[in-house]
């Protein structure tokens, strides 16, 4: 398979993909000439220190930061051939986001906050669920009308990975989706994540500090000052 062709057959893809944040004296080079592909169901962890790049690579990857220079290719589309409509609909459409913190509104019940996100993105893949099933789904049921503020803050992450599977996408993108859980509510939500990738079929890639949590995935890409050092599989 020629790398044009590995490209084309991924769900997404980076080539030669530098983020540059700011300009002269105070320019940052957050990513440097990256280039992988993820496929379809794949689950990949982005390992690296503090600063090493690993939010700017998730955000390019689900088109939320333009690359500076290099290409982004989604679902075989090269974004930079799709106007700013087209690449948010590619987008919305394929890729959920979880990010550090579960970013839920905070004037909306659990319900709410995940039937938000099936009403942006109403053309995903799969089977469609009402939001009160995916709180099902996540352990949830007894929390459907509560506040954000009424949630801990594993709770909180479930709600955040319902919103995610409410868009039923072909990418689900995690930043240190436990980060701020204690190791016990950590396991409970990786082994969530697990599962609902089991049923859903989703690609997964998580950015970690934790070894533990790269080590139940596929592959592991091992980020440093922008640049990918190595690769492991199992
Ligand atoms: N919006 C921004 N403007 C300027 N610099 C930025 C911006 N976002 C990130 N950076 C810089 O880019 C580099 C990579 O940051 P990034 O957030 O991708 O790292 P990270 O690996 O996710 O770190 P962490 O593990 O702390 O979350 C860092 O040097 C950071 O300071
Ligand atoms: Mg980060």
């Amino acid at each position: 398979m020629t790398v044009g062709s590995l490209v084309q057959a991924s769900l997404a893809s980076c080539r030669d993909v530098t983020v540059v944040y700011g300009e002269g004296e105070a320019a940052v080079r957050a990513l440097a000439d990256v280039s992988l592909a993820i496929g379809n169901g794949e689950r990949v962890a982005l390992l690296g220190r503090s600063g090493s790049g690993k939010t700017t690579l998730l955000h390019v990857l689900g088109g939320l930061v333009e690359p500076t220079a290099g290409e982004i290719t989604l679902r075989g589309q090269p974004l930079s051939s799709l106007d700013r409509a087209a690449r948010g609909a590619v987008r919305a459409h394929g890729i959920a986001y979880v990010f550090q913190g579960a970013n839920l509104l905070p004037y909306f019940t659990a319900a709410e906050n995940v039937a938000f996100a099936a009403h942006v993105a109403p053309n995903g893949a799969g089977p469609e669920l009402e939001p009160e099933a995916l709180l099902e789904l996540v352990g949830l049921a007894a929390k459907v009308d509560h506040l954000p503020a009424e949630l801990s803050g594993g709770e909180a992450q479930r709600v955040a990975l319902a919103r995610a599977l409410a868009q039923r996408p072909k990418l689900l993108l995690c930043d240190e989706p436990t980060g701020h859980l204690d190791s016990d509510t950590a396991q409970r939500v990786l082994d969530l994540i697990d599962a609902l990738q089991a049923e859903f079929g989703f690609a997964l890639v998580v950015a970690t500090h934790d070894v533990d949590v790269a080590e139940r995935l596929d592959r592991r890409l091992e980020l440093e000052d922008g640049v990918v050092l190595g690769e492991q599989s199992r």
